[in-house]
């Protein structure tokens, strides 16, 4: 299978003690992968070091066929969209100009966004249901309206990969499934292969296609949400005891805490 990202004995650590430690990963193009794991596991971190954010201090990480280094900035923000965790709300902008600020790997030195940008901005506020939001500042609406600029912002950059932090952490359970949803929708409709971290295990059987299941910076299991969602598994690093029901109208297996 083709891989979207290649993960090669990657190790990383902000300071003496290493937080990644030794990660080897492959994410065919086109799938949707959900990373769990306790708080602290190192998800924002595997992240971080995927998009070049953060350089690991060993090993190497790919990106469809090239290593993420040898990028310029607009190329790679061309191939991978990032929606970190906690928009950021510093500055007041409209959230028209915030979506069309994912523009920005097309627009060239000293020229502004054409009439194709904006029809693209616009393209992903429909998506997104973010339309009517577009006079509205980013610090006027509401904090699940404002996840959802950022990934038409993230979209508008027509990527072929999109990573997201914790998508849903702070939403309620409508806007849970809305954003699942809609990621599910691009990487059926226009192949993009998804990464993103979650919270929330069952969610996140439901809608992925491999789980990476992560604690103290190593990936303790990687598969299908079966494989990985076991009693063993969940008892191993969440320490807690669970159930495992299958139910006929879902593919995978919902997780119950006992
Ligand atoms: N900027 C930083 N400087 C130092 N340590 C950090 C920093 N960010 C995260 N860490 C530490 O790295 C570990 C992994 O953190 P993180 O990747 O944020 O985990 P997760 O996203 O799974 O909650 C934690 O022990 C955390 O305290
Ligand atoms: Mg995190």
């Amino acid at each position: 299978m083709v891989a979207a990202i290649q993960i090669e004995n990657l190790k990383f650590k902000y300071a003496e003690e290493d937080v990644l430690k030794y990660i080897n990963l492959h994410v065919p193009k086109g799938s949707f992968v959900s990373i769990l794991g306790p708080n602290g596991s190192g998800k924002t971190t595997l992240l971080k070091n995927v998009c070049h954010l953060l350089k690991p201090y060993e090993g190497k990480v790919v990106i469809s066929d090239q290593l993420v280094e040898r990028f310029k900035s607009k190329e790679l923000a061309r191939e991978m969209a990032v929606v970190h965790q906690g928009a950021n709300t510093e500055f007041d902008f409209n959230v028209e100009d915030v979506v069309l600020m994912g523009r920005f790997p097309y627009i060239k030195k000293f020229q502004s966004e054409t009439l194709e940008d904006i029809a693209i901005a616009t393209e992903a506020m429909k998506k997104t249901s973010t339309l009517h939001l577009k006079h509205k500042t980013i610090k006027g609406i509401s904090g699940g309206e404002r996840q959802r600029v950022m990934i038409a912002r993230a979209l508008t950059q027509e990527p072929q990969i999109l990573l997201l932090d914790e998508p849903i952490s702070h939403l309620d359970i409508k806007y849970q499934l809305e954003i699942l949803k809609l990621c599910k929708m691009l990487n059926a409709e226009n192949n993009l292969t998804i990464i993103t971290t979650l919270h929330d295990i069952n969610l996140a059987t439901r809608f992925s296609d491999y789980i990476i299941l992560m604690n103290h910076g190593e990936i303790v299991e990687i598969g299908k949400p079966f494989e990985v969602m076991t009693k063993e598994n969940i008892r191993r690093v969440y320490e807690v005891d669970v159930e495992i029901v299958k139910m006929d109208q879902f593919e995978n297996p919902m997780i119950v805490p006992i």
